[in-house]
């Protein structure tokens, strides 16, 4: 699938119409919890593109502190019995029902993407900075996938961090599993989001006190 570049101008009124329609759909965008995520999912052509979309995140000095794993349909059983593993670890007491629902997730979005975050040795770009970069790569994949038209959402929990999660996905010792995306077709449309709180932008000034 081919994607041209264009070269910026603030005055040409065509690409500023196309920009506000891509702003509200940014605005607009919600997430889809994966199990209610249905076929289709992207192609393999449209996963290139959300994450030719990743590696254009703010990244200082393009350290890519990033990396996408594609899980493939046949490899999901083996994922569930990752995410048992993970589950144990976390609880070696748990059963029944806890487990079978924590194996259902394995199944869950027709596609799914692990985003790791790898920090790289650097004088200049602190942790700080590099983990921000994963961060923003996983916002633009998100969000590049609502744009093709797919519902998406990050999901973690306390699974990612254990030695089970590590070990499945070969982690080097500067990486770790930030979370998963599952990318499909959402089953029922949501509403619109919140509008953003006040304090999320203010006018700086020495004397004022961080908002509560
Ligand atoms: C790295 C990361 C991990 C997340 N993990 C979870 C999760 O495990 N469960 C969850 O409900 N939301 C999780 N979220 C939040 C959702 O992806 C989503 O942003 C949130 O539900 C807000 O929904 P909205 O995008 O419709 O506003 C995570 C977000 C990030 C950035």
């Amino acid at each position: 699938m081919a994607v041209s570049g264009t070269i910026s101008d603030g005055n040409d009124p065509v690409r500023k119409a196309e920009g506000w329609t891509l702003l509200g759909h940014i605005i607009a965008r919600r997430s889809t919890p994966p199990r209610h995520l249905t076929a289709p999912g992207p192609t393999d052509d449209e996963i290139q593109l959300l994450v030719r979309a990743a590696s254009r995140a703010p990244d200082h000095q393009r350290l890519r502190p990033f990396r996408f794993l594609v899980i493939n349909a046949d490899e999901r059983e083996t994922l569930a019995d990752v995410f048992e593993a993970a589950e144990r670890e976390l609880d070696p007491s748990i059963g029944g029902e806890r487990l079978e629902r924590a194996r259902e997730k394995a199944h869950h979005a027709p596609v799914l993407l692990a985003v790791i975050s790898r920090l790289q040795e650097s004088d200049e770009v602190p942790e700080i900075e590099q983990r921000a970069s994963a961060g923003a790569a996983l916002g633009y994949v998100v969000l590049a996938a609502d744009l093709l038209g797919y519902g998406a959402m990050a999901v973690s929990g306390r699974k990612v961090a254990t030695a089970a999660m590590r070990h499945a996905f070969r982690l080097a010792n500067n990486e770790e599993l930030l979370c998963f995306v599952g990318l499909g077709t959402p089953r029922k449309v949501k509403g619109a989001p919140p509008e953003p709180a006040p304090e999320l932008l203010q006018i700086w000034h020495p004397d004022a006190e961080p908002p509560i």
